[in-house]
């Protein structure tokens, strides 16, 4: 079965072992995604839409072009393709709850002077990790000008679904309970649209992990979720510091059930809340 199938992505033509490792360097270099030996199916499913679209019979031709043209347009789609961008509303819902009983709360009485809350969503996918923020803030009768959210991602083409705010059935279905839908949601056709009230809460900027967050900062909290495990140890290592690096002392950062802090104990701090693991930087 899955053999057929990869005769349709690829017009019958596997990619040859010298284009994937182009691909996996080219991949790595733009992103710090690590693609793994046996991940050929994957490239080939995914970058098959992007050769036929430039009139190109396989992937095998889309990779002799990307050597041929120097097209950052056409880099830049290719690596986009190459990332997974899976993601729900109130994902691990136990961060969420311990948002909700005491971290936001203690969040808010450490600040020392009046100001917003600053949140970063940083590997926001299509918005609804930020969104979720932004709900649970509305819900906890914070003000828009009380928690400030950013999102950042990799992906362009993320971004621009993220800043729509509309969500198909299926997403509105993954997470979000039934009350959010008929509080913040319109229905037009076939899609819900996040009512401004929510939207207006949220800003979202391209960033690139690997680079310096400082000027995007400082933030009190951060979601970094289900990212790391696609890059190499040093990288994570060099993401989880300049995340820090981004941070207030005593600020939060969230990661994904399967993600750790590595070794950096020096930096944060680790604390369960309830059901969740949270870090608190040192
Ligand atoms: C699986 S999604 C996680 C979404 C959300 N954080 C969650 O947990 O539901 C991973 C996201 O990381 C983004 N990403 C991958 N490499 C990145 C990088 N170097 N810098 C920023 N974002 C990156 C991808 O574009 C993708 O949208």
């Amino acid at each position: 079965m899955i053999g057929t199938e990869q005769g349709k992505a690829t017009g019958g033509k596997e990619i040859s072992a010298e284009n994937f490792a182009f691909l996996q360097q080219q991949v790595y270099r733009e992103s710090g995604i690590v693609l793994e030996p046996g991940k050929q199916y994957l490239v080939e499913a995914r970058l098959a839409p992007i050769a036929r679209q430039h009139g190109l019979a396989s992937v095998n031709e889309l990779c002799n072009l990307l050597r041929a043209v120097s097209n950052d347009g056409l880099r830049r789609r290719v690596v986009e393709a190459m990332t997974t961008n899976e993601t729900q509303f109130f994902r691990e819902p136990a961060q969420y709850e311990a948002l909700r009983t005491t971290l936001l709360g203690e969040l808010l009485a450490a600040r020392r002077s009046p100001r917003p809350l600053t949140c970063w969503s940083a590997a926001a996918s299509t918005g609804q990790e930020a969104y979720s923020l932004a709900m649970l803030a509305a819900e906890m009768g914070l003000a828009a000008n009380d928690c400030d959210i950013l999102g950042t991602d990799l992906a362009e083409a993320v971004l621009e679904r993220a800043r729509a705010g509309r969500y198909s059935q299926l997403e509105v279905n993954r997470g979000l309970p039934a009350a959010y839908l008929v509080k913040y949601f319109t229905r037009q056709g076939l899609e819900w649209i996040l009512k401004e009230e929510i939207r207006r809460r949220v800003r979202f900027q391209r960033h690139d992990l690997r680079d310096s967050a400082r000027h995007l900062g400082p933030f009190d909290l951060v979601f970094c979720r289900n990212v790391l495990i696609y890059f190499d140890h040093e990288t994570k290592r060099r993401i989880l510091q300049l995340v820090r690096e981004a941070m207030y002392p005593g600020g939060y950062l969230l990661l994904g059930a399967v993600e750790t802090i590595l070794d950096l104990d020096h930096l944060f701090e680790r604390r369960r809340v309830g059901q969740a693991i949270v870090y608190r930087a040192r």
